[in-house]
């Protein structure tokens, strides 16, 4: 092969509704449980890929510039790719995303599903849905929900070789009348990163089985929510889930405290506007935005009161969107910010 290979995709971010902590196998990248997920339709990332025979090593650029701190994990990727599909050649890969950078967000779930969507269009590989996920999973657990637009469950899988472990659809995204206004509370990269942090709650956290427990049967409880159409028990779950991965992280040793004093600002301010009959509920991973799902019938009531909250200095919207998909190489997402 003497010509360039490349393709572009397209992936957005996802929001845990039920969340993924802790993992069962570390090498494959298998997480301890399910989650559930919603996929938006902002917040995303657009990666180009193009092995090139020229190449000596893998070039790596993310919203135009070097980024030496994600090279060596987006090079393990590709190594992955290699080895399992037979490639020889190095990958250029230029990745952006279309939300303000340095939000503290996380990018790590559309950036491996933009990724292993565009590597398999540019090597011709032909995988379905379900091995996409699964090579998505290997970049970052949360990456193998990107796959799939709407509700998305990731199974666990029994599988030692993690080929049961990808996500599947529950809902489409018009299933539910959903509203994710995620309130920015700090621009400051997060300190410790999921992996590291999931393993430190693992070895030490004396509330890890308890949250594995608990996140099992949460994942019943969304289920049913979800199937029944029913926001409010949506809302509800995904607060109490959230709380609990929470309780965890902050049970390890050191304890993983992720939030800042606005975070919980904006939290009180959720429980307020439902005490105040508004239907807001609150959900956080593992970093100090807050996300906070809504009806879409009271977006505007919910943005007016976290934007009246100090400590939040930017609200991103969303809602339930398609998953992560080819496009033409000029098809850039428009800049939010
Ligand atoms: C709190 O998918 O970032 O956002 O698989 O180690 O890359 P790795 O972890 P990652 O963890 C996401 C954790 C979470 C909850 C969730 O999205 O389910």
């Amino acid at each position: 092969m003497t010509t360039p290979r490349q393709a572009t995709a397209v992936a957005p971010s996802n929001i845990a509704l039920v969340k993924y902590w802790g993992k069962r196998d570390l090498d494959l990248n298998l997480p301890a449980t399910g989650s559930i997920s919603v996929t938006l339709d902002t917040l995303r990332t657009r990666t180009s890929v193009s092995f090139e025979p020229a190449l000596e090593q893998d070039d790596f650029r993310l919203n135009g510039e070097d980024a030496p701190a994600h090279a060596a994990r987006v090079t393990r990727f590709l190594d992955l790719v290699r080895r399992t599909y037979g490639v020889g050649e190095h990958a250029r890969v230029e990745t952006a995303n279309d939300f303000p950078t340095g939000a503290g967000l996380a990018s790590s779930a559309s950036g491996f599903a933009a990724l292993a969507v565009a590597c398999d269009a540019a090597l011709d590989l032909g995988l379905t849905t379900e091995q996409l996920s699964v090579l998505a999973r290997r970049g970052s657990g949360s990456a193998a929900r990107s796959l799939i637009g709407g509700f998305a469950e990731m199974q666990p899988g029994v599988a030692a070789d993690g080929s049961d472990a990808f996500a599947t659809a529950l809902a489409a995204p018009e299933h539910l009348p959903l509203r994710v206004l995620v309130a920015v509370t700090t621009r400051a990269a997060k300190s410790i990163g999921s992996t590291e942090g999931m393993q430190r709650t693992e070895a030490t956290s004396p509330f890890y089985g308890a949250w594995v427990a608990a996140t099992r049967a949460d994942l019943d409880a969304m289920r049913a929510a979800l199937a029944a159409g029913d926001l409010e028990r949506v809302g509800v779950i995904a607060e109490r889930n959230c709380l609990r991965m929470h309780a965890t992280m902050l049970g390890a040793d050191p304890g993983l405290l992720y939030w800042n004093a606005a975070t919980v600002d904006v939290m009180q301010a959720v429980r307020l506007l439902r005490e105040s009959g508004v239907g807001a509920w609150f959900t956080i991973d593992a970093g100090p935005q807050v996300k906070v799902l809504c009806a879409a019938s009271d977006e505007a009531r919910v943005a007016q009161r976290l934007a009246d909250l100090d400590g939040v200095v930017d609200i991103l919207a969303a809602g339930p969107g398609a998953g992560a998909r080819i496009v033409e190489d000029d098809a850039l997402p428009k800049e939010q910010a």
